[in-house]
């Protein structure tokens, strides 16, 4: 057979080219090629040979005879949250990818969901990474106690799948994907081929016995490891486990989901006994907020179909540098540089020679058009050293010539920010033709302008 043509993949981003190269011209990471071969299936029978076609007539049929009369089977996790992120719990036969850095919780969050799935079903738990004993360790100290769960120490892809088939668990966890390996491969464990080859396997293992997959990946940023994208594409739904170190609360994300919507977001907080529910983010994210500084203002953002309150905080300072130095945390830097040009183009407000930082308080990103006018907000009051009052929210977004546009949702975040006791919120004019006022407590104040809406701070 002849030997296919080795090809070159970034164990980051999973791009492939046919020369190595020493810097990801895709992700930009240093020395993170690897050679990878693939297996010439013998179908393609090498150069030249056209190929014995099958004659697959038989198998195609009209969409309105495919039977769909019951929806998936979903299994609930136990948390909410994670429920919510996979779009109404765990689909059977499905191949889940858990991605996050390494001690951030991924090993935790499914040893504690094994606690409440283990009331139904059985569970096989295999682990390349920690003994038998190290899980039982942790699962005391989570309270993990169930006689369905069933441990493997083990890291041989195709003996796993075979146990699997033999012994037909109803839910299987695979912690982590970078320890396991295919005999026959000739590359090292947790390399691209490595990594890609058994997600196939594993992912044909649960299409073949409907079994679901947890698949736990690490993402490292050494590049010594292949990294989840790599899998990316073969599997149903891949989540990540997102957080900063200093802080104890996690986010999980989707990316990508075949059985629901991408948009939403599960919040947890790590706790000494294991993760634990954040059912209301936006009074975490608000808790301990300063209310006697200039320059903070509070941001509604959807996540989703859920509506968070987060906190903006902008600096503007003299600066001792010729250029000023300008950052920006959690929100957009170009979107940042487009406000403070409206800002002096439209209102004549200066920032030459000033530093300006804007920093999202409890690493939460504003990436949607709305956090725009909180942004301004906290601009202003820290330029011209001016509260904005503690129980005023603001969101809207900012045309370049200084009007505000009207955003979508806008009745869920003005819910959203009574629940949380604000009183007034600016919001722009357009956006209150879909609010229902008879059912809302809080003052709405509707503007038209960036002008308008530094007016309004002072009623
Ligand atoms: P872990 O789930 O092992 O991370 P991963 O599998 O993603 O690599 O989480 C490990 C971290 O979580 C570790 O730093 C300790 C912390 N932790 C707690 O704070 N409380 C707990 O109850 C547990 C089990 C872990
Ligand atoms: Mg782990």
């Amino acid at each position: 057979m002849a030997r296919a043509r080795s090809v070159y993949v970034c164990s980051q981003c999973g791009y492939e080219s046919a020369k190595w190269n020493g810097r990801c011209p895709d992700c930009g990471e240093w020395n993170t090629f690897e050679e990878s071969v693939p297996a010439v299936s013998a179908a393609s029978g090498g150069k030249g040979k056209p190929r014995s076609a099958r004659d697959l007539s038989e198998l195609i049929v009209g969409i309105g005879s495919v039977d769909a009369s019951h929806d998936e089977v979903r299994y609930s996790t136990g948390l909410s949250e994670l429920d919510r992120v996979l779009g109404g719990g765990l689909v059977k036969g499905s191949l889940v990818l858990l991605g996050g850095e390494p001690g951030i919780g991924k090993s935790t969050m499914l040893l504690q969901i094994c606690q409440y799935l283990g009331d139904d079903h059985t569970i096989l738990y295999v682990s390349g990474e920690e003994s038998a004993r190290q899980i039982k360790l942790r699962a005391n100290r989570l309270g993990v106690d169930t006689e369905n769960l069933y441990l493997l120490a083990e890291n041989d892809c195709e003996a796993i799948c075979d146990t699997v088939v033999k012994e037909k668990p109803e839910i299987v966890i695979i912690d982590s994907i970078q320890t396991m390996s295919i005999q026959g491969l000739s590359s090292v464990t947790g390399s691209v081929s490595q990594v890609r080859e058994c997600t196939n396997l594993f992912m044909r293992t649960a299409k073949s016995e409907e079994i679901p997959f947890f698949i736990v990946g690490h993402v490292n940023k050494d590049g010594a490891i292949a990294g989840p994208k790599v899998m990316e594409h073969i599997v149903d739904a891949v989540l990540y486990f997102e957080g900063q170190r200093n802080l104890s609360y996690r986010i999980l994300r989707a990316v990508k989901n075949r059985f629901g919507s991408t948009n939403e977001i599960g919040v947890f907080e790590m706790r000494d006994r294991g993760l634990e529910q954040v059912e209301n983010p936006s009074q975490l994210l608000l808790a301990g907020r300063p209310t006697d500084v200039s320059g903070c203002c509070v941001a509604c953002i959807m996540e989703g179909s859920r509506p968070i309150l987060a906190e903006v905080q902008a600096l503007v300072s003299k600066s001792g540098f010729s250029s000023p130095r300008r950052t920006a945390d959690g929100f957009d830097y170009n979107r940042m540089y487009l406000i403070i040009a409206v800002l002096e183009k439209r209102l004549g407000f200066f920032f030459g020679g000033l530093d300006v930082y804007i920093n999202v308080v409890g690493g939460m990103k504003l990436d949607e058009p709305a956090a725009d006018l909180s942004i301004a907000l906290a601009l202003y009051s820290s330029l011209r050293d001016k509260l904005v009052d503690e129980k005023t929210i603001a969101f809207g977004e900012i045309g370049l010539g200084g009007e505000l546009r009207a955003i979508s949702y806008s009745e869920q975040r003005v819910k959203e920010a009574e629940r949380m006791g604000f009183e007034r919120c600016i919001l722009p004019a357009q956006s209150l033709k879909g609010i229902d006022t008879s059912r809302i407590g809080i003052k709405l104040i509707g503007v038209r302008s960036l002008r308008q809406a530094f007016d309004a701070l002072d009623k």
